[in-house]
């Protein structure tokens, strides 16, 4: 059960159902020869909210998500960003659309410092000619906006943003991507296990940064296998089976071995208790 009860803050005003989805997928198709990947998997993605997306291994969880961001383009289906229908050839689109990523093969350079990781692909230019036309980087103004980044979001453990990734521990390393996710995504964070790889103290901070981004404003889809992780921090819980969403779960209304139930087929969605499903999945 979802006894902390971290829903309260941030979440939309009025029943999830009446809002229009941020980020919505309808009917996704990806097929590797004779692998479906995805075989016809929607979601949604609502204003204010933590959408865990469970399932188990090879579910196509991580197919859906490079779907969204642009890794994949899938055979078929549709997405939508706040209701118009888009095509996210590549990441870059993706990101134009808002959408930031954090994939599971976590995406930082260990040998760059913070400051050029969190800036990487987006540096910033000096001003005038020097930047213009001598494409001159902007250092000093890249490390004071990283650090500024970094103590928006409450990471207190990270002194200096000069410092190279690779001597950074690996909670540490988790919260640059999430920050700077969160700091160029202006419509949706996505992170895919940012906590597998990581110790109890240091997952604590990874989920207590994902409630700040989303209490930020910014509605986050987690990936996890974790299941306490998922019923701490998530507002509904997308469970994905076989390429395909099968229900989406209220987790202050569900156990967590029922959402392992369903996860894997050995309970249909329709034999759950009252109150299990979330109001948005129909
Ligand atoms: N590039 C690819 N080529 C062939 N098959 C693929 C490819 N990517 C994914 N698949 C297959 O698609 C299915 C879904 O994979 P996906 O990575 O989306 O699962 P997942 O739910 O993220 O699993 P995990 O929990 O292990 O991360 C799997 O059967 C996988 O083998
Ligand atoms: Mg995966």
């Amino acid at each position: 059960m979802n006894q902390t009860s971290t829903g309260a803050v941030g979440r939309p005003a009025g029943p999830i159902g009446s809002a229009e989805p941020v980020l919505q997928a309808v009917g996704l198709v990806k097929r590797y020869g004779n692998v479906t990947a995805l075989g016809g998997a929607d979601l949604e993605l609502y204003p204010g909210e933590i959408l865990a997306v469970i399932g188990d291994n090879g579910a196509g969880k991580s197919s859906l998500i490079k779907a969204l961001s642009g890794a994949i383009v899938p055979d078929a289906g549709e997405i939508l960003v706040e209701g118009r229908p888009v095509r996210l050839p590549t990441p870059i689109a993706a990101r134009e659309a808002g959408i930031e990523t954090v994939h599971q093969s976590l995406a930082v350079s260990p040998s760059l410092d913070i400051a050029t990781n969190l800036f990487l692909g987006r540096e910033l230019r000096r001003p005038g000619v020097l930047g213009s036309v001598f494409r001159m980087l902007d250092r000093s103004r890249m490390r004071s906006e990283a650090a500024r980044h970094l103590s928006e979001l409450g990471i207190k453990t990270i002194q200096n943003p000069n410092q190279a990734v690779e001597t950074l521990s690996g909670g540490q390393r988790q919260a640059v991507a999430v920050a700077r996710a969160a700091a160029f995504g202006n419509r949706v964070v996505i992170m895919d296990e940012p906590t597998a790889a990581l110790g109890v103290r240091e997952s604590r901070a990874v989920l207590d940064l994902i409630l700040r981004v989303r209490d930020s404003g910014l509605p986050v889809i987690l990936i996890s296998h974790n299941m306490p992780h998922v019923f701490e921090v998530a507002d509904r819980v997308h469970v994905q089976r076989l390429g395909r969403r099968v229900a989406t779960l209220d987790p202050s209304g569900c156990s967590m071995s029922d959402a392992v139930a369903v996860m894997t087929g050995a309970l249909d969605p329709a034999e759950l208790p009252a109150g299990a499903l979330a109001p948005a999945y129909s």
